[in-house]
């Protein structure tokens, strides 16, 4: 199933394998690892990924990577070319604009990818781990920022959602907004 004339692509799988022009990484604010999607890109892709994230923290984000902004590295050993980093928001802990916040990290990644000429990229969803999200309410919010991003944009032709569970995949389905 696709959407958006074929441009979204839901899928189940270890995003780590994507080979696309940009995975995006749920990071946190110190873009220097964790657990989940953040850890699996940093292990597989290898520490080139984490040299140039210290290098953004130095030059451009001394106080961490704000919720909601995305920047761009290397994706090492990735089948990928690049990662693009984004924040999520930790549900309940944004003072309400929670919503604001997920559908900003949705908007910057895009627009970064468009900015550098890609025109495939890979999310993983976004605040529903470790982050708290409810998946209902993200898969609303996601693809209300994804379809209003692309009906702005022919420069990103892909954009592949990879859930790490059917269960996962078809929460997307029953609550996503895309009109077709
Ligand atoms: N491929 C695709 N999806 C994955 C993978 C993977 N390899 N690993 C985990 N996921 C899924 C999770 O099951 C969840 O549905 O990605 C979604 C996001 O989960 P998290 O990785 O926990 O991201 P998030 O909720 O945004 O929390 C970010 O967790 O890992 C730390 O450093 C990270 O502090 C940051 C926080």
């Amino acid at each position: 199933m696709t959407f958006l004339d074929g441009r979204v692509l839901p899928g189940v799988g270890d995003i780590t394998r994507e080979a696309v022009d940009a995975v995006v990484n749920a990071a946190n604010s110190t873009l220097l690892g964790g657990g989940g999607v953040d850890g699996a890109i940093h292990y597989a892709g290898g520490p080139s990924i984490l040299e140039e994230c210290r290098e953004i923290r130095r030059t451009r984000y001394p106080g961490g990577l704000p919720t909601g902004e995305a920047v761009i590295t290397t994706a090492g050993l990735l089948p990928a070319r690049h990662v693009i980093h984004t924040v999520g928001p930790i549900y309940g802990r944004e003072g309400g604009r929670e919503a604001e916040l997920l559908a900003a990290a949705y908007r910057n990644s895009l627009a970064l990818a468009a900015a550098h000429a890609l025109e495939s990229v890979a999310f993983p969803s976004i605040s529903t781990g470790a982050y708290g999200y409810p998946r209902e309410e993200a898969a609303a919010v996601a693809s209300r920022a994804i379809a209003e991003f692309l009906n702005g944009d022919e420069t990103v032709r892909e954009v592949r959602l990879v859930f790490f569970s059917k269960g996962d995949m078809n929460v997307f389905l029953r609550n996503h907004q895309f009109d077709s």
